[in-house]
């Protein structure tokens, strides 16, 4: 490596935009409206702070965890993100081949460049999760399900904040190029004949069903008996309704900045979430803003089981398709691991809420 590599994630995500197509790194990078929540989800963790302990036995660390009983070498896994073909033409197979060779977990995004299939074949032991729209042709829903459990994924990782979408500014409405595909809508395309990418596009958001209320989830249970993950939530009162309607997972995420703008960062609003759950069994994972290791380090001490991030592993692509993938995922554990023994703890269970400081926060 040369020291001009970059090396950290916002090196990397400064290479993506020197190096992506502007339409590609617009699409990545904004979030919604004024990016007050896009911004926000670094200034929240950058206003925590750390109280370290010393002369701990720090010779030795274990970061393993399990998530929903599958064990992972790190608290560190990849959210789900579109069309990753567009950041480099591996997309997803690269994605999941990093993931598998640092031993963590994926979400595959519904939205994939390549199939949900032929992702499962290039890394069938991986850890993978698939992510799931509501759509008002539950039918569709069900297939697209039943080729996640017959392809193995180990869970449905519900998308509750997307309604429709959130609307980005500076950014034209996005298209995916021609060249790439919507893998996992091919039966879709085949039943329909559309014309292009954008005719496909406008009907998959047109099917997005914003009528549906929580027993939407007890239908999801009654077709799968995969466990069910619930991504997007910011409320402890959704997060006891989730529970209440037989979630396994709770996904703390404001999907990235990119839906409604203004809500707080998810890292704000964890503490409260998991003190919502405590007792039920149910994890609470977080995603949205998780750049270095000291913010994994704060998201564990805050009641985190595992954190996941987004545009980085796209910005690992984009600098060196898997390889790409792999350093940021090595970055993330590496500086993880150094904060870990720098504040004194050797194992996961030493990460507790008496190492952070953090200023007071209310909804009132
Ligand atoms: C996303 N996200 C997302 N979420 C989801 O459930 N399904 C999807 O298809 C996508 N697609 C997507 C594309 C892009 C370009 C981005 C940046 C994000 C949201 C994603 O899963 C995750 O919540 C955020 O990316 C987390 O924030 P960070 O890590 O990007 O800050």
């Amino acid at each position: 490596a040369s020291i001009t590599d970059p090396v950290t994630i916002d090196e990397l995500e400064k290479y993506a935009s020197n190096h992506l197509d502007k339409n590609a790194f617009d699409y990545y990078s904004t979030g919604a409206e004024n990016d007050v929540t896009l911004r926000e989800n670094r200034l929240a963790f950058n206003r925590i702070k750390l109280r370290p302990r010393m002369l701990r036995d720090v010779s030795h660390q274990d970061i393993s965890v399990t998530v929903l009983g599958h064990k992972l070498n790190m608290p560190i896994c990849v959210s789900p993100s579109a069309f990753q073909a567009m950041a480099h033409p591996d997309g997803e197979l690269a994605t999941v081949k990093a993931v598998s060779s640092l031993g963590t977990a994926m979400v595959l995004s519904l939205y994939s460049t390549t199939s949900l299939e032929d992702v499962a074949l290039e890394a069938p032991n991986t850890i993978k999760f698939f992510q799931m729209q509501l759509y008002t042709d539950r039918q569709l829903m069900v297939t697209i399900i039943k080729r996640a459990e017959k392809a193995r994924y180990k869970a449905i990782l519900l998308t509750v904040d997307c309604p429709l979408y959130g609307r980005h500014q500076g950014r034209r409405r996005f298209e995916l190029p021609g060249h790439l595909k919507y893998a996992n809508f091919s039966s879709v395309q085949q039943s329909k004949q559309f014309k292009s990418n954008a005719e496909l596009g406008a009907h998959i958001i047109a099917l997005l069903d914003c009528s549906v209320d929580w027993t939407i989830l007890d239908w999801l249970r009654s077709i799968t008996s995969l466990p069910v993950v619930v991504k997007g939530i910011l409320t402890p009162e959704d997060a006891q309704l989730a529970v209440q309607h037989g979630a396994n997972g709770i996904l703390v995420s404001n999907h990235g900045g990119r839906q409604l703008d203004g809500v707080p960062a998810a890292i704000e609003v964890l503490p409260e979430i998991v003190n919502a759950v405590r007792g039920t069994g149910v994890e609470v994972y977080m995603d949205s803003g998780v750049r270095l290791g000291t913010d994994v380090l704060k998201a564990l001490a805050l009641g985190a089981r595992a954190v996941f991030v987004g545009r980085p592993a796209i910005w690992g692509l984009a600098y060196k398709g898997e390889q790409g993938v792999k350093a940021v995922l090595q970055t993330l554990r590496d500086e993880f691991k150094t904060a870990m023994v720098l504040a004194g703890c050797a194992s996961l269970k030493d990460i507790t809420s008496s190492l952070v400081m953090r200023p007071a926060t209310s909804h009132l």
